[in-house]
């Protein structure tokens, strides 16, 4: 038997992965920049015993089956294939946020994962290789990997589409506050949405202008440039929710509580504050301002109608080891 467990942040993007070139792979039509956040996180054992006669996956207490199970084999059968391992495994899954809150578990669910899994089989995969194994799970798992503020590049195949740090996570005192408009279970999630992106005729548009929007943001972060961070980051989600709603069948993510925060912070940035929106794909909406506004924004943010709770989160380190046993039963 061997076992390990690790711990990964989910992430929020500036620049959003939407849209597949080889979905099977999840090599992303366009590169994406993220940000982990801190505080948030989900921890993962997996241990593989001979004794075991298939995967089990446990979630938050609860012995999953069905399409969850089937794809955290998959991703424990790459292990497998990478590491000569044959032995199946039991997966243990907590997240510390609730689901459902517009925070995408399966970026730090697939990092910690990946990481768990890869160490228990003996492997010691470089940040590269891990990333790389991470987006096989899930696209955005790939960016949750490396720490702080992190850059994913398309690239042409599995070789060379991971993700890495453009910056520490204390290089820029930024707080993603979540303001949470709605709890209900969205009806269509990403894996969903990504092979519907090319049914829309701005898609090729958005996918053409990603490299000048990918160094605009890079330069914002890199330089600690908050208005043309603001510009970009809003123009970013924008475009994608653009391609949303103009996909067939259309998705529509947005409730009237999403509209009145995105009205709020632009108002709030035009008076002065340093607060941009971003949107996922989902109705809640993730407000990135500077820690210096962030008590000032959240308070502001919980006093709008609509909104049902705010969540707080700075910048977030690396997927880490949390515990690794070899050998014992
Ligand atoms: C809108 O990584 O969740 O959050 O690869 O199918 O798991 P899968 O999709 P996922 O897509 C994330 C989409 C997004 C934008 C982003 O995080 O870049």
């Amino acid at each position: 038997m061997t076992t390990a467990a690790a711990q990964a942040s989910p992430n929020i993007a500036l620049i959003k992965y939407w849209g597949n070139r080889d979905p099977d792979l999840r090599i992303p039509a366009n590169g994406s920049i993220s940000i982990n956040l801190d505080g948030l996180h989900t921890r993962t054992q997996v241990t593989f015993d001979p004794g075991y006669d298939s995967d089990r996956l446990t979630v938050n207490g609860q012995n999953l089956s069905g399409p969850a199970l089937q794809r955290v084999s998959r991703q424990l059968d790459l292990v497998r294939e990478m590491s000569g391992v044959g032995e199946f495994a039991r997966v243990v899954s907590e997240n510390n946020f609730p689901m459902g809150a517009g925070i995408a578990s399966s970026a730090s669910a697939f990092a910690a994962l990946s990481l768990a899994a890869s160490t228990a089989a003996g492997l010691d995969p470089d940040e590269a290789e891990l990333s790389r194994l991470a987006r096989r799970g899930s696209g955005s798992a790939c960016r949750s990997i490396p720490g702080g503020f992190v850059e994913w590049q398309t690239g042409e195949d599995d070789a060379s589409s991971f993700a890495w740090s453009l910056a520490p996570a204390d290089h820029w005192a930024l707080v993603d506050c979540l303001a949470i408009v709605s709890r209900e279970h969205k009806p269509t999630g990403s894996t969903q949405g990504h092979t519907l992106a090319d049914t829309s005729v701005l898609q090729p548009a958005r996918v053409s202008d990603a490299p000048r929007r990918l160094a605009l943001c890079r330069r914002a972060v890199l330089e600690r440039d908050f208005e043309s961070l603001a510009e970009i980051v809003e123009l970013d989600s924008n475009l994608m929710h653009a391609v949303m709603i103009s996909s067939s069948p259309p998705l529509l993510y947005w409730q009237p509580g999403t509209l009145a925060v995105m009205h709020a912070v632009r108002a709030w940035r035009a008076a002065g504050t340093q607060a941009c929106y971003t949107i996922d794909a989902g109705p809640n909406v993730h407000v990135i301002c500077t820690q210096a506004a962030s008590t000032q924004v959240a308070a502001r943010l919980r006093a709008l109608p609509g909104v049902l709770e705010v969540l707080t989160a700075p910048p977030g380190g690396p997927a880490r080891l949390v515990e690794s046993r070899q050998g014992q039963a």
